[in-house]
């Protein structure tokens, strides 16, 4: 049984460049070593990030991110149960800082794993993110 989570949060506002630095890098091993698929966004404070692995996998890990105080305002915005993985690209990617490559890759992740996104909620990222990436 698979397990597929997706989050937005706001990051700390005491976080450096370094930490994030060493944020991703702790998650990139934990991920890769665990078979954790997903993507990690980071830009203007605010996280958006999809993990997808083995259910109590997922479970435990997404626990240990609710609990970190690194941010907060933590809103998820999809658990999918499934027998097979939905989210294909294997290996968690990390994208940091800059807006506009931050927002084209949201739109990839989304564009790409329609089917685990609701209709209704695809579209409302894809025109917030296109929209976004008007303005930067
Ligand atoms: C936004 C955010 C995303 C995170 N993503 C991951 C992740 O994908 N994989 C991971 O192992 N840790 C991730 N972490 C770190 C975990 O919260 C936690 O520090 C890590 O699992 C080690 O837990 P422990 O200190 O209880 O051993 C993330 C933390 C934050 C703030």
């Amino acid at each position: 049984m698979f397990l597929t989570i997706c989050y937005i949060s706001n990051a700390s506002e005491k976080l450096t460049d370094q930490d994030i630095e060493t944020l991703l890098l702790d998650a990139k091993v934990f991920n890769n070593q665990n078979n954790i698929s997903g993507i990690l966004i980071y830009s203007d404070f605010t996280f958006f990030q999809v993990i997808e692995g083995e259910y109590n996998i997922i479970k435990s890990l997404f626990e240990r991110i609710e609990q970190d105080y690194r941010h907060y305002n933590i809103l998820k915005i999809l658990e999918i149960k499934s027998e097979k993985k939905e989210y294909h690209k294997y290996n968690t990617n990390f994208i940091t800082h800059n807006k506009k490559k931050a927002n084209q890759e949201l739109l990839k992740v989304i564009e790409n794993n329609q089917h685990i996104f609701s209709q209704k909620l695809h579209n409302f990222i894809v025109y917030q993110s296109k929209s976004l990436m008007s303005i930067y």
